[in-house]
């Protein structure tokens, strides 16, 4: 392989940016919540709508399109021994409440952008070369995350959960996914897992949502540790009553005993020692909810991650053990306490960091080695095959709200650096 031939395939990579941020504009106005804010849950009518708009874009790439029991939707260009696994990309396009338009939209569009460089830059693929849409990466309707990757990666606890899971509003999963097109004539869902090694690679296109890149004028992040996220719900229990009448002495206020473990959510991270461990109570419930009755229910979700795994752990029993010491003291009951998930880190492949960091260098952009502290579908797809993730700047480091930005420029070094990255795994 001579250099000259490396250059020119590089300098033949063209990313048509204006197309790209019209779609990625486009995409975010199939949402619930007014712009600049986007939310799009699952299997909702906007998320209908968008799935449609993806497989439109997949067809007019000239990727032949098929969808699997819970609309995990895959769009292949057949290469020249497709006998081989394929190399696959890709990401999701749900969005929680008041969230942004870039994550996990720039790795669906900007994957989809990577075959249409390749294409126009003649490259042939020895590989197929798939690109993936992932159903359901949030948690919000279903309480779960990464749900289509979980299944792909053969979750028979999570395939036999989902025959039973109801959303907030007691729709069934099933029901939901009905109402979308999916999950017709079905006993289970073990249609949907992937067997080991379907796929030679996996690696995902991403916004960094953290402020490293940008602050140091870094255009490319090439990931290599996904942190390990864990999720509990809490239910307190306690008899209420009237906000007047029932002195401080005779009372056990569920909300009270949701404060005090808030708090204690965040002592034991702290406690650990490092930067790395962090802590989230998102959700905070109280019952009935009336400014003049004593909560006589309250329900925590709580999200915590770390790069160390046991770390994490031991925060998750330090969380345990402070809620039933809370409950003792405040006489409530803890009725609940549910460990949703429990994931462990997962490490990127040696050759794909390789493969992405040439691909870097041969395209002149600056790069740097880093972990992701947010997760992904990544961390599931790593389960059956080796996996990487390119991170790209965003601005201040902003996601999971309206502010979330990140340039057409940035974006279109990523869908470079994707592409090359695609082409070189293709090869091997
Ligand atoms: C993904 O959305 C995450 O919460 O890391
Ligand atoms: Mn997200
Ligand atoms: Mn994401
Ligand atoms: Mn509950």
């Amino acid at each position: 392989e001579s250099n000259s031939f490396v250059t020119d395939f590089v300098s033949s990579l063209s990313v048509d940016t204006q197309t790209l941020q019209n779609q990625i504009d486009e995409l975010s106005t199939f949402s619930d919540t007014p712009a600049p804010s986007v939310t799009r849950i699952l299997y909702s009518e906007k998320d209908v709508l968008a799935r449609r708009y993806i497989k439109n874009l997949m067809g007019l790439a000239g990727l032949s399109v098929r969808e699997d029991a819970v609309g995990n939707i895959f769009g292949t260009w057949t290469g020249d021994e497709p006998e081989l696994p394929p190399v696959a990309t890709g990401s999701h396009i749900d969005a929680i409440p008041y969230s942004g338009k870039y994550d996990g939209v720039i790795g669906v569009l900007g994957a989809i952008e990577a075959i249409n460089v390749l294409k126009r830059s003649g490259f042939k693929p020895k590989r197929s070369l798939e690109v993936i849409m992932f159903t359901s990466e949030e948690p919000t309707r279903f309480g779960i995350s990464c749900l289509g990757s979980r299944l792909l990666a053969g979750s028979e606890t999570l395939a036999n959960n989902l025959m039973s899971t109801v959303d907030g509003q007691n729709t069934s999963f099933l029901d939901a996914a009905r109402s979308a097109g999916y999950a017709n004539n079905l006993d289970d869902l073990s249609s949907v897992f992937l067997k080991k090694g379907s796929y030679s690679a996996f690696i995902e296109l991403h916004i960094e949502q953290g402020p490293i890149l940008e602050e140091e004028g870094t255009s490319i992040g090439v990931v290599t540790a996904i942190a390990a996220p864990a999720s509990i719900k809490i239910d307190f229990e306690g008899n209420g009553g009237h906000a007047g009448a029932v002195l401080m002495p005779n009372r056990n206020d569920a909300g009270l005993a949701a404060a005090e473990l808030a708090l204690a959510v965040e002592k034991h991270v702290v406690e650990s020692g490092s930067i790395d461990t962090v802590g989230t109570v998102g959700i905070l419930e109280l019952h009935p909810g009336a400014i003049n009755s004593i909560p006589s229910r309250s329900h925590l979700e709580i999200d915590t991650r770390d790069i160390d795994e046991k770390r994490r752990n031991i925060v998750i029993e330090k969380i345990h053990q402070s809620a039933t010491t809370i409950a003792n003291n405040r006489r409530v009951r803890l009725s609940e306490f549910k460990i949703i998930n429990q994931d462990p880190p997962a490490l990127s492949d040696k050759l794909i960091i390789e493969a992405t960091e040439a691909a870097s260098k041969e395209l002149n952009l600056t790069h740097k080695k880093m972990i992701s502290r947010a997760y992904h579908d990544s961390l599931f797809m790593a389960r059956g095959s080796p996996m990487g993730m390119i991170f790209i700047p965003c601005y201040k480091g902003y996601s999971h709200k309206p502010e979330e930005f990140s340039s057409s420029q940035d974006i279109a070094n990523g869908v470079k650096v994707l592409a090359l990255t695609l082409a070189k795994l293709s090869l091997y």
